[in-house]
């Protein structure tokens, strides 16, 4: 299959292009040789991914000419800390990474953040290309330049934004993603929308079928589509100081959902997808978006295999204490997005009071 044409990332000298596509990896090399600075890289991955793609990787980089050092991380959130980061700065001093030199982030999102921020900050910077293989990582986190690592106190609260030189985005790489994972993107993809894009959304409606069986070709066009439109969000707003929020609709609930179960009981997506129909039914509440399709979204999520109601077990007041405490909210006020209409967000600034009554009624 050929390779649609390139999205750009519009952010002047530091634009840059998201490929996507099915058969993508084995291009890597010469999509890459035109922009390095020098013919050094290093390949940054886990053990399970370098077990998968690794090679596929390193065959391609070497036939454009690249020399690769491969530098591995050990699976799991838990290394996406300082400590982590510091095991990755001596081994790219060990294996010779100069500033000319470009680092490649060959995982999900755990791989990309880390890999982001040890190029954002190594020799004070040096460039980097996102290669995502999982659906979360190649619709979201590997476009538009966020990068960091986790505190014991939170995540995410030390970082840099610092874009990618080149994202490559294979779908095919999505066929090894264990189903969970899978279906754990695909909320980001309900996402994108609902706030974005009324024809992604009627899409996925239509197209679950595919989607669940795999479809390259609707693989490439969800994930394309997420990625221009995170593209043109990103083009507007690199800092988040206003628009990139919208990204964040139905994370405010996911995040606290993950943290008040420490992690364990859901994987992201799954807690965004609770987020978001708690979203939705706030904003049938408080902005007029219609119950109708409220009810659309709640039935996409759920036919797509997504949870969409909160654990009884959880309370309330847990909930609130946890949005409390994430880096989102500020001075005790939540600001929190909902919908008018598919594809016309509202931003709202919420107390915690009110969230917790939200969450009663949800
Ligand atoms: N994941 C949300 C953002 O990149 O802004």
């Amino acid at each position: 299959m050929q390779s649609p044409a390139a999205i750009r990332v519009e952010l002047g000298t530091r634009s840059y292009e998201i490929r996507v596509g099915a058969g993508n990896l084995s291009a890597l090399g010469r999509w890459l040789e035109p922009l390095a600075r020098g013919p050094r890289v290093a390949l940054l991955t886990d053990p399970a991914v370098d077990a998968l793609y690794g090679e596929a990787a390193r065959a391609s980089l070497a036939s454009s000419g690249f020399s690769v050092a491969t530098v591995i991380v050990p699976e799991g959130e838990e290394h996406k800390s300082l400590a982590g980061l510091a095991r990755v700065y001596e081994r790219l001093a060990e294996v010779g990474v100069e500033r000319t030199s470009t680092l490649i982030a060959l995982g999900g999102g755990v791989i990309g953040d880390l890999s982001g921020f040890a190029a954002a900050t190594y020799l004070r910077g040096i460039d980097f290309v996102q290669v995502p293989t999982t659906l979360l990582a190649q619709v979201d986190s590997a476009i538009g330049g966020k990068t960091g690592v986790n505190l014991r106190v939170g995540k995410n609260l030390v970082g840099a934004v610092h874009q990618p030189r080149l994202v490559v985005a294979d779908v095919d790489l999505l066929r090894s993603l264990p189903r969970r994972e899978l279906v754990g993107g695909m909320a980001e993809v309900v996402k994108y929308g609902v706030i974005l894009s009324p024809s992604l959304f009627a899409y996925l409606e239509e197209n679950r079928d595919l989607l669940d069986a795999l479809d390259r070709d609707a693989l490439t066009y969800v994930v394309r589509e997420c990625a221009a439109l995170k593209a043109k969000v990103v083009a507007e707003d690199e800092h988040e100081s206003g628009l990139r929020a919208i990204l964040n609709f139905g994370h405010t609930l996911g995040h606290a959902l993950e943290a008040a179960t420490e992690y364990r009981s859901y994987v992201h997506g799954e807690a965004v997808a609770i987020g978001l129909a708690f979203a939705v039914g706030v904003s049938v509440r408080r902005h007029g978006f219609p119950p109708t399709l409220a009810n659309r979204v709640i039935r996409l999520l759920e036919s797509l295999g997504l949870p969409t109601c909160l654990p009884a077990e959880i309370r309330p007041e847990a909930l609130v204490r946890a949005m409390a405490t994430d880096k989102k909210k500020d001075q005790d006020r939540v600001k929190f997005i909902g919908v008018e209409d598919l594809g016309r967000t509202r931003f709202e600034v919420l107390s915690l009071g009110e969230l917790e009554e939200a969450l009663r009624a949800a």
